[in-house]
């Protein structure tokens, strides 16, 4: 029996008994919510997903498994949480290597996510098998050439570009867009007396600067605890890629401040208003269950996938929900990269071009950040961590401390 139960095989029979025992029938196999797996073809299967790529540096790696029959059609319902083993480890015997890999979990609809966490850089690489009864499925073993990172490794792609197309980064967040549009320029010499002089007394404001891939800040008000979360993203962020100099205050009070209309300084905040001019940064929530993911809490982001009971909200279900920490990822460091730069004028012509309109003229990079990033005498370095956890060799053939990003330009 396979998942799929083939209505053609009932005929219409005339007698109201068997069609009554045709109808129970139907029912008794229908009270089984779990289907037979036998139709699965293992080498049909289908596995693919950002855990399969080494450069995807991220807390929790994940890759998905599609169940197929042997008709080539995907499995819709549940095969059974137990019908795939995973097991990873290190292409180098000798290399002893700390990793998690929980079982995958059932998504209910004929898919699982595998999730696994490196505790150790893998320096040679990772073998994944992916198993269903004693086969391999789909093209496994795969061999994850070598080193794959795990997140306390300091090692930043110092190409922000390439960084975004291995992340494959969405277009640019429209909401990102519109929060910049008040902010054509960002001096950072007015910003630094306007924004403690309004909003030091208000609650938690973090001035934050970047500067050669460090993470600098000082606290000004009271409640400025949240700044671990911010800290923690900044920093995961600059060990996953070169970060350009930036400097900007964090707003990490529950209220969004800036309420001018014009003059407007810019800020980084956790919420935002219709009437306010705060940048928005990634939802709190989403935020929160980053931080778990990185942190190792099991009910983060990517776990609650399998706990479909609770998840019955569109967004919750979308492709996007499944790579938050990703998206997430890459929408911090737009943000920064923002603040520093307005869209080049090649790329909207570049747009205009595919709406169908023609554009000529002269392309420029314009620079929104006038000023440059200073370390503020109050502020201090946020270390990235230096123990064991972070023990790792960062291998990149293209990584140079010095490197200007902006060169290109
Ligand atoms: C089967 O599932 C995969 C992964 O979700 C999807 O890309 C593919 O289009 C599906 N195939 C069919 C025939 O629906």
């Amino acid at each position: 029996m396979a998942c799929y139960r083939n209505v053609d095989v009932v005929e219409p029979f005339p007698s109201g008994l068997i069609s009554r025992f045709v109808i129970l029938l139907v029912f008794l196999s229908t009270s089984f919510p779990v289907c037979d797996s036998e139709g699965i073809s293992p080498e049909r299967c289908l596995i693919w997903g950002p855990g399969l790529n080494p450069d995807t540096v991220l807390p929790v790696r994940y890759f998905f498994i599609q169940a197929v029959d042997s008709k080539g059609e995907n499995l819709t319902l549940s095969p059974g949480k137990d019908t795939f083993k995973v097991k990873i480890g290190s292409l180098d015997t000798n290399e002893y290597l700390r990793i998690h890999v929980p079982p995958p979990l059932d998504r209910g609809d004929g898919s699982f996510l595998l999730r696994y966490r490196l505790y150790s850089t893998a320096h040679k690489g990772l073998k994944i098998q992916v198993s269903y009864k004693d086969a391999a499925v789909a093209n496994s073993p795969y061999t994850i050439q070598g080193p794959v990172h795990h997140e306390y490794c300091d090692c930043p792609e110092p190409d922000a570009s390439v960084w975004q197309s291995v992340m494959q980064c969405p277009a640019d967040d429209r909401q990102i867009l519109d929060d910049f549009k008040s902010f054509p320029t960002i001096d950072l010499q007015h910003l630094r007396q306007e924004v403690p002089h309004r909003f030091s007394n208000r609650g938690g404001l973090i001035h934050y600067a970047i500067i050669n891939n460090h993470v600098y800040r000082r606290t000004l008000g009271k409640y400025t605890d949240f700044k671990m979360f911010s800290d923690e993203i900044l920093l995961s962020l600059t060990r996953k890629v070169r970060v350009p100099d930036v400097e900007f205050y964090i707003n990490v009070g529950d209220w969004p401040l800036e309420t001018k209309t014009s003059a407007a300084v810019p800020i980084l905040s956790w919420c935002g208003s219709t009437d306010t001019r705060d940048i928005v940064l990634p939802t709190y929530e989403v935020t929160h269950s980053t931080l778990e993911t990185l942190r190792g809490v099991t009910n983060d982001l990517l776990s609650v996938q399998g706990n479909t009971g609770n998840f019955d909200t569109p967004e919750q279900n979308s492709p996007q929900f499944m790579s938050s920490s990703l998206v997430y990822f890459c929408l911090c460091y737009k943000l920064l990269n923002f603040l520093i730069e307005y869209l080049s004028l090649k790329e909207i012509a570049l747009k205009l071009q595919l709406a169908g309109l023609n554009y000529v003229g002269m392309y420029f990079y314009t620079e929104r950040q006038t000023g440059q990033p200073t370390q503020h005498a109050d502020m201090e370095l946020v270390p990235q961590l230096d123990d064991h956890t972070a023990a790792c060799r960062c291998e990149r053939n293209s990584y140079k401390e010095e490197t200007d990003v902006k060169d290109e330009l």
